[in-house]
């Protein structure tokens, strides 16, 4: 049995659509409402985001994404035995995403399921994956962050529409003796489901309830720095590296102020942060596949270098994972 699991390649996709903030503020002010490229800039960090076109859904970018890891990896689609899907926007309410992206890509017959814990997505699938590939029951797994919130966004409320953004990004998996992902660590307090949600949902043919996503913003952002510290911390433990010895925080794309806080905290220097929340916005399950594709494309992530990834979402659920790349 192989003693891990490690990263083989990573991918990833964001729709050609950008909105600067300006751009958006433009677009809401003809509605009458009032926002800014500063407020957006100094609050959150996002400098601009990408919106899928009408009619592309998290199945189409999550596509995308998992080809170009595939491709990373030099794995064949025939060769991948397992697929998780992290998604809050899938195409359909069945079958999932992960089973439509496994007819797509052309690898039929292992399990293919998706993983919903919004933007503690990510971690979770790969928690998931890893604990298949490690058990030795599957060989190469694809796991994929993918969204289209802008489909969920009420651009009526400036309070959660400049926050999000759509993409995907993937890794693909394999049994390796060498040191892959060292630990992982997962939580989710259910009692907090009313300060991040998406309420509605299909009764009798109908939507009933918001079919939009809500958020109270600041009760989001007290405890995210708090259980992102704590996961933080766990995971290190569990994995017995100090966070002096992580090369990389790769942490899920939310808000600049909540990143910078966490890595302070753990006392990683912000240059071993991977920033990408300026150009993408908060991606959910998709922000961390996403910043690890481009660090790693980008030269920035080298093998052999610690990573640490940290997310917390709507649930509440958040969730680490520290390994090694
Ligand atoms: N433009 C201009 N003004 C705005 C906007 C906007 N887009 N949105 C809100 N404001 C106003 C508010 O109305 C308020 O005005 P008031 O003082 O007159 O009442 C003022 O700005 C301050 O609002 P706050 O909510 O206090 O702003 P805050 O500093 O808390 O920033 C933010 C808001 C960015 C949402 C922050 O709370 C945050 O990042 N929270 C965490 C979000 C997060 O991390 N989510 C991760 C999980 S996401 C997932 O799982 C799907």
């Amino acid at each position: 049995m192989p003693i891990y699991s490690r990263i083989l390649g990573t991918g990833s996709y964001l729709p050609p659509k950008t909105v600067r903030n300006d751009e958006l503020a433009a677009q809401l002010a003809l509605e009458g409402i009032e926002t800014s490229d500063t407020w957006i800039v100094e609050r959150t960090g996002i400098r601009e985001r990408h919106f899928a076109a009408a009619g592309t859904g998290s199945v189409d970018l999550g596509e995308q994404a998992a080809r170009a890891a595939l491709q990373a990896a030099a794995v064949d689609p025939a060769q991948i035995d397992l697929v998780v899907v992290a998604t809050s926007t899938p195409d359909m309410i069945f079958p999932s995403d992960a089973a439509l992206l496994q007819a797509r890509l052309g690898c039929p017959g292992g399990p293919a399921f998706d993983v919903q814990a919004v933007c503690a997505g990510f971690v979770y699938a790969l928690s998931v994956a890893d604990q298949f590939v490690r058990a030795g029951s599957v060989r190469n797994a694809l796991v994929v962050g993918t969204e289209v919130f802008s489909q969920i966004l009420d651009f009526s409320d400036r309070t959660t529409c400049v926050l999000f953004g759509d993409g995907a990004g993937a890794v693909v998996l394999g049994p390796s003796q060498e040191p892959g992902i060292l630990a992982s660590a997962l939580h989710a307090d259910g009692r907090q489901a009313g300060i991040l949600r998406t309420p509605g949902c299909i009764r009798g043919g109908a939507v009933s309830g918001r079919p939009f996503l809500e958020m109270d913003g600041q009760a989001v952002f007290k405890q995210a720095v708090h259980v992102l510290e704590s996961v933080a911390r766990e995971v290190l433990e569990k994995g017995g590296r100090r966070a002096s010895e992580v090369d990389w925080l790769v942490p899920h794309q939310a808000n600049i102020r909540i990143m910078l806080h966490t890595a302070r905290k753990l006392g990683i220097p912000p240059e071993r942060v991977v920033q990408t929340v300026a150009s993408h916005g908060n991606t959910s399950a998709a922000s961390i596949p996403l910043a690890l594709d481009s660090a790693v494309r980008g030269g920035q992530i080298r093998r052999g270098q610690t990573l640490l990834l940290e997310a917390v979402g709507g649930g509440l659920t958040w969730g680490a994972s520290l390994l090694v790349y």
